[in-house]
């Protein structure tokens, strides 16, 4: 017999802009790993919505991503690309799980404490709730691994004890997903602010590089980001600024942080930075042809997706109606 592909999931949120955290941090993993797994990535439109979203902004920002996550190399034959809110089974499995997960595990969220700030006493219970989604999410379709950044790695905890309190009363039932998250550019730093994680909700135009920036643009945003005010250019923590800049450098060239300090001997923090920059553009020019070959056919991506949500509905649907049985409901 053959043996199983062990099955990846995860999601990306349709709303700002996709930047190169979220590429190092995650996508490009996912189109590493997807010749070797059973891969399906999820567009979480319902996550989207526990902030305020324009309603026409986020129907066109899920089509966007999922033609950035094409370009980017995720192959639709090999793996799945769909949209959360197609199947329903998200929502009625985050109700179940709802009545699993004790108050005191979500209050310890620390992502709903920083973000719940923001919205000063206005934020949605769906914002609170945001965890128990994502565990529907991963539980939904019996995952193995969760290729995620670092700011994810506490809710994939969450799920997981979700899922062996519910094993725990109801006999075997969800797969423990594991966490998987890369040992460097789990958390790209902003550019502007290098002790802040790099985030699609910042809006100050210098903090991220976004996946369709111009060459201008991340040449721009690259030569005006933070460092400090010494010489040497080493990966030392301690400097978050220079810090950043080389790990991204290090992970777009794959060269090894050896390599690159000994190229950079002697020289100074704007030749680093010019460099980076050229070797960002390079990286990205190719996604972006891509892009826009993808985009230029408008009903191409909603078919894309429309296909995607019809291969993984089975699987979502024998795991919610599994559950439904084991409680009694219905
Ligand atoms: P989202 O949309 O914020 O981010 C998508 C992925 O990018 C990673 N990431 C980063 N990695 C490195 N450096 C950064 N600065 C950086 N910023 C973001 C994130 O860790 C993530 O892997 N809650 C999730 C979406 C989600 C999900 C799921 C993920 C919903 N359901 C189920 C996995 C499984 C989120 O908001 O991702």
């Amino acid at each position: 017999m053959i043996p199983q592909k062990k099955r990846i999931f995860s999601g990306i949120q349709p709303t700002g802009s996709i930047h190169i955290g979220n590429y190092l941090g995650a996508v490009q993993h996912w189109v590493k790993s997807q010749a070797e797994f059973d891969s399906i990535f999820c567009i979480v439109d319902l996550h989207a919505i526990t902030v305020p979203q324009e309603p026409g902004t986020l129907k066109a920002k899920i089509r966007e991503v999922t033609g950035l996550l094409i370009a980017a190399g995720i192959s639709p034959e090999t793996s799945v690309v769909f949209v959360q809110s197609q199947i329903c089974a998200h929502s009625e499995m985050t109700w179940i799980l709802n009545c699993f997960i004790p108050m005191g595990w979500m209050m310890r969220m620390t992502q709903f404490k920083e973000k719940s700030q923001k919205e000063r006493g206005m934020a949605g219970v769906g914002l609170f709730d945001y965890p128990a989604l994502m565990a529907a999410d991963i539980l939904l379709y019996q995952t193995d691994l969760v290729p995620v950044g670092e700011d994810q790695k506490q809710h994939l905890e969450l799920t997981r004890d979700v899922a062996a309190r519910f094993n725990s009363i109801y006999g075997d039932t969800f797969k423990l997903p594991e966490a998987v998250i890369p040992k460097t550019g789990a958390r790209i730093m902003g550019l502007d602010d290098p002790t802040k994680k790099m985030s699609k909700s910042e809006t100050n135009p210098g903090h991220a590089i976004n996946l369709l920036d111009s060459p201008d643009e991340i040449r721009a945003k690259i030569m005006r980001a933070t460092t400090d005010s010494l010489r040497d250019i080493r990966f030392d923590e301690s400097r978050p600024g220079i810090y950043n800049l080389l790990v991204i450098y290090e992970l777009f060239t794959g060269r090894s942080r050896a390599e690159i300090e000994a190229s950079f001997e002697g020289k100074g923090y704007a030749e680093l930075k010019r460099e980076l920059a050229e070797v960002i553009t390079a990286q990205l020019q190719p996604l972006q042809s891509r892009y826009r070959e993808l985009t230029a056919d408008p009903g191409h991506i909603d078919r894309l997706l429309a296909e995607g949500a019809s291969k993984v509905q089975p699987i979502a649907e024998k795991t919610l109606a599994m559950v439904k049985e084991k409680i009694g409901l219905g």
